[in-house]
C-alpha cells in the first residue's frame, strides 16, 4: 500500500462488478486462440488455462501475462491441477486430438471421450454451478458426452457447434451479395459436420428475406448456387486444415462471442448444440444438435421457433439420426 494513500472516506470502496471467472481446458491452437480473443474483448476478471503439458502451459501463461500493459487488467492463471479452476463460471473444453486433413470430425470420438472422463469431473467437483461450453470434436457428441459426466441441467451444458459453420455461411454469402456479413442473418443448424443444414427460408439481408425477395424480383437463382456455398460451408475446415494443420482463429472469435452472450447475459440468439430432443420432431434418444438457442447468465435459455420447410426439418432429423449413430457406440 505504500503506493497509495487511503482516501477517507467512511467504508472501503466494495467491488461494483460481480468477479467473472472463465477456465479453459486445453492450451492448444484453439485454446489459447480463445485466450487470446477473451483477454482482447475484456471478457473476464480471471483468466485460467489448464493443460496436460506443464511446460506449454507455463509458457502460454507467461506469454499472455506479458501482453498485460496493452490489455484490459485480467489475471491470468495456469496449471495442470484442476483445483485452479475453482469457481469458475464458465469452463470452455478444447482439449483433444484433432482432425488430420481429410479426416472426420466423428473420427476423433473414442480418443476425445477418454479424455474427457478426466477432464468433466474435476470441473464439476471444483465449479459445481458453472456453465460448460464444450468445443472439442465431434463436438455434438461430445457436449452429449459432457452433459451426461457432469449430472448438470441441460441448459448449462452446450456446444460451440454451427456457431461457427454460421459465421463462414454469413461470409461466403455476403463476399456473394458484397455486403457486410454483420448484416446477414443465416443459419446452418445440426451437425457441426458433414450433415449440417443450411436454413435458407430463414435467410436475410438487413433485414430483407432474400429468397422471397429474390422471388418478387423474379432474379432467378440457381438452387444450385445455394446449395454451392453450403458445400463450401462444410469444407472450410477440411481447406484450412490442409493449408494450415488446425484451424484456430475462426473458432476463437466465435467462442468468445459466446462466452459474451452468456456472462453478458446478453439474451442473444446463437446456432449451438443443445439437448434437442422435442424439437422439430427429434425423438429417440438424448442428442445434441445446433438449435437457434437464447443464450444468457444462466445458459440456454429457449431454443427459437424459427421457421424451417418441411425438407429442412427431415434433413435436421437426418443430422440427429446421423449423430445418434455414432453416439450408439459410446460405452460411458
Ligand atoms: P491442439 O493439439 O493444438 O490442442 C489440444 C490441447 O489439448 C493440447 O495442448 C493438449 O496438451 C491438450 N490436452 C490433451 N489431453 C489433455 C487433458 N487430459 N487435459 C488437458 N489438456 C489436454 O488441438 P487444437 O487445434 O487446439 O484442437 C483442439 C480440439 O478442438 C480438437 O478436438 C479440434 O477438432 C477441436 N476444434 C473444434 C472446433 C469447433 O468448431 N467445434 C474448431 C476447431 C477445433
Ligand atoms: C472446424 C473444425 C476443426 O470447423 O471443427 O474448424
Amino acid at each position: 500500500q505504500a503506493f497509495f494513500r487511503p482516501i477517507s472516506c467512511s467504508s472501503p470502496p466494495s467491488p461494483t462488478k460481480r468477479h467473472t471467472k472463465i477456465s479453459i481446458i486445453g492450451a492448444g491452437n484453439v485454446g489459447m486462440a480463445i485466450a487470446q480473443t477473451i483477454l482482447t474483448q475484456d471478457l473476464a476478471d480471471e483468466l485460467v488455462l489448464v493443460d496436460a503439458i506443464p511446460n506449454k502451459l507455463r509458457g502460454e501463461m507467461l506469454d499472455l501475462q506479458h501482453a498485460a500493459a496493452f490489455l484490459p487488467r485480467t489475471k491470468i492463471l495456469a496449471s495442470v491441477d484442476y483445483a485452479v479452476t475453482v469457481g469458475s463460471d464458465l469452463c470452455i473444453v478444447t482439449a483433444g486430438a484433432r482432425q488430420n486433413p481429410g479426416e472426420s470430425r466423428l473420427n476423433l470420438l473414442q480418443r476425445n471421450v477418454v479424455l474427457f472422463r478426466s477432464i468433466i469431473p474435476p470441473l464439476v467437483h471444483f465449479s459445481p454451478d458453472t456453465i460448460l461450453l464444450i468445443v472439442s470434436n465431434p463436438v455434438d457428441v461430445l457436449t452429449y458426452v459432457a452433459w451426461k459426466l457432469s449430472g448438470f441441467p441441460s441448459n448449462r451444458v452446450l456446444g460451440s457447434g454451427t456457431n461457427l459453420d454460421s459465421s463462414r455461411f454469413r461470409f461466403l454469402i455476403a463476399d456473394h451479395l458484397d455486403v457486410n456479413a454483420q448484416d446477414v442473418q443465416a443459419y446452418i443448424v445440426g451437425e457441426h459436420g458433414d450433415s449440417s443444414v443450411a436454413l435458407w427460408s430463414s435467410i436475410s439481408v438487413g433485414g430483407v428475406p432474400v429468397l422471397s425477395f429474390l422471388e418478387k424480383q423474379q432474379i432467378a437463382y440457381e438452387k444450385e448456387t445455394l446449395a454451392n456455398i453450403h458445400k463450401a460451408v462444410v469444407n472450410c475446415a477440411d481447406e484450412v486444415i490442409s493449408l494450415k494443420g488446425y484451424t484456430s482463429w475462426a473458432i476463437g472469435y466465435s467462442a468468445a462471442n459466446l462466452a459474451r452472450s452468456i456472462l453478458r447475459d446478453q439474451r442473444k440468439v446463437h446456432p449451438v448444440s443443445v439437448l434437442a430432443n422435442g424439437f422439430y420432431g427429434i425423438g429417440d434418444g438424448d442428442v445434441f444438435l445446433s438449435l437457434p438457442a437464447q443464450l444468457g447468465r444462466s445458459g440456454v435459455l429457449g431454443v427459437t421457433n424459427v421457421h424451417l420447410t418441411d425438407e429442412e426439418a427431415q434433413k435436421l432429423r437426418d443430422s440427429a439420426n446421423a449423430i445418434l449413430e455414432v453416439q450408439s457406440q459410446l460405452d460411458l
